[in-house]
């Protein structure tokens, strides 16, 4: 099966099996069939968040259960939804209806399902700001289990899915608390900026999904035109230390704040540093307008883009010592 038109890179890769999930009932079925057991498995969502570099041979689960469910308590709402849910689908439901908190998310591609496991995040709202629990399918028992948010440990971009329990679970809903009583974060300069050029003094959750959708269209490539999937590696996180010897070298530096004493930088002002923003090399390149975005622009294979992270990730060491850890799960 090609799995061409399941990866928002676009990258041409096979899977040996494919399955559809769309009933939770569905996994238990597969539990039960012992030709899976001892599978390699790989779960899709939207695919917008990996990079294939081979083809792959084991069993595709591509999760599409579907359903939003919601239910108000005072000025708390409580929204759930199956893990196959378009992310953007359920801001847009709940923006309409006024449940406030996920605004800042707009745009973000990929599903439900995926948006616990690497926190999703942008203009100064994390998916941990949300996030009530979920379900999930434990493949050792077969069992569905619920994680609190305390049990997801959510870090950067980090959650216990991407690190002790790798592999071992597969979420099949995800449960959100959200409010009827906004509280905007508009800390992200951008949005300030786009709405006064708007002429808007007291935004609404709308205004702001609207504005971000804006923002996110200026600066990033629509992956239904241009393979990508989103920002490439993480902003590094250093010790205020190494901090500070950097800044004497390189007093320009984009950095902000992070827990304890420590400092986040921007990798795509590093990579524009090293002179990769808007390269184009064979197939592949970073955004013109974001370098922390490696895109595909047509016929690029999983290794090509794979060897050029490596290429940037050398090149940003040799300037600045600062080794870039990729953020898109590499599926080798
Ligand atoms: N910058 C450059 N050159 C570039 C790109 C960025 O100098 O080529 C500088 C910008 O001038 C800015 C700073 O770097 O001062 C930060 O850039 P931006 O606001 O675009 O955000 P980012 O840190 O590059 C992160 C997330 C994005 C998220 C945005 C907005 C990560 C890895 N990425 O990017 O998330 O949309 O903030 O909040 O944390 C994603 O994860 O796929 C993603 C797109």
């Amino acid at each position: 099966v090609s799995l061409r038109n399941f990866n928002t890179f676009g990258v041409e890769a096979n899977a040996r099996y494919f399955v559809e999930i769309n009933h939770r009932a569905d996994l238990t079925e597969l539990f039960l069939d012992p030709q899976w057991r001892q599978t390699e498995l790989l779960v899709l969502g939207g695919g917008s968040n990996m990079l294939l570099v081979n083809d792959f041979g084991g069993l595709v689960i591509r999760m599409n259960i579907r359903g939003i469910e919601h239910r108000i308590s005072h000025t708390d709402v409580y929204v759930e939804a199956g893990a196959g849910e378009v992310w953007n689908d359920l801001v847009n439901f709940c923006v309409l209806r006024g449940y406030a908190g996920m605004e800042n998310l707009s745009l973000i591609p990929g599903s439900v399902g995926a948006s616990p496991i690497q926190n999703i995040g942008a203009y100064g709202v994390e998916l941990q700001d949300v996030f009530h629990s979920c379900c999930a399918f434990e493949l050792a028992t077969g069992a569905f289990k619920t994680f609190t948010k305390a049990d997801c440990y959510f870090g950067y971009r980090e959650s216990i899915f991407k690190g002790e329990l790798k592999g071992q679970y597969i979420i099949v809903s995800v449960k959100y608390q959200l409010s009827t009583v906004p509280n905007l974060n508009l800390k992200y300069g951008a949005i300030e900026q786009e709405l006064q050029h708007r002429g808007i003094t007291a935004p609404t959750i709308r205004d702001v999904s609207q504005v971000v959708s804006h923002i996110r269209v200026s600066k990033l490539p629509d992956p239904s035109t241009i393979g990508n999937a989103g920002s490439f590696f993480k902003n590094p996180i250093i010790s205020l230390a190494e901090f500070e010897l950097m800044e004497s070298r390189f007093p320009e530096l984009v950095h902000y704040p992070a827990s304890h004493g420590h400092v986040k930088l921007a990798a795509g002002w590093l990579i524009e540093q090293c002179g990769w923003k808007g390269k184009v090399v064979g197939n592949t390149g970073t955004w013109k307008n974001q370098s922390l975005v490696l895109v595909n622009h047509g016929g690029a294979t999983g290794e090509e883009v794979y060897s050029f992270s490596s290429i940037i990730i050398d090149s940003v060491y040799a300037k600045f010592g600062v080794r870039l850890q990729r953020e898109v799960n590499i599926i080798e």
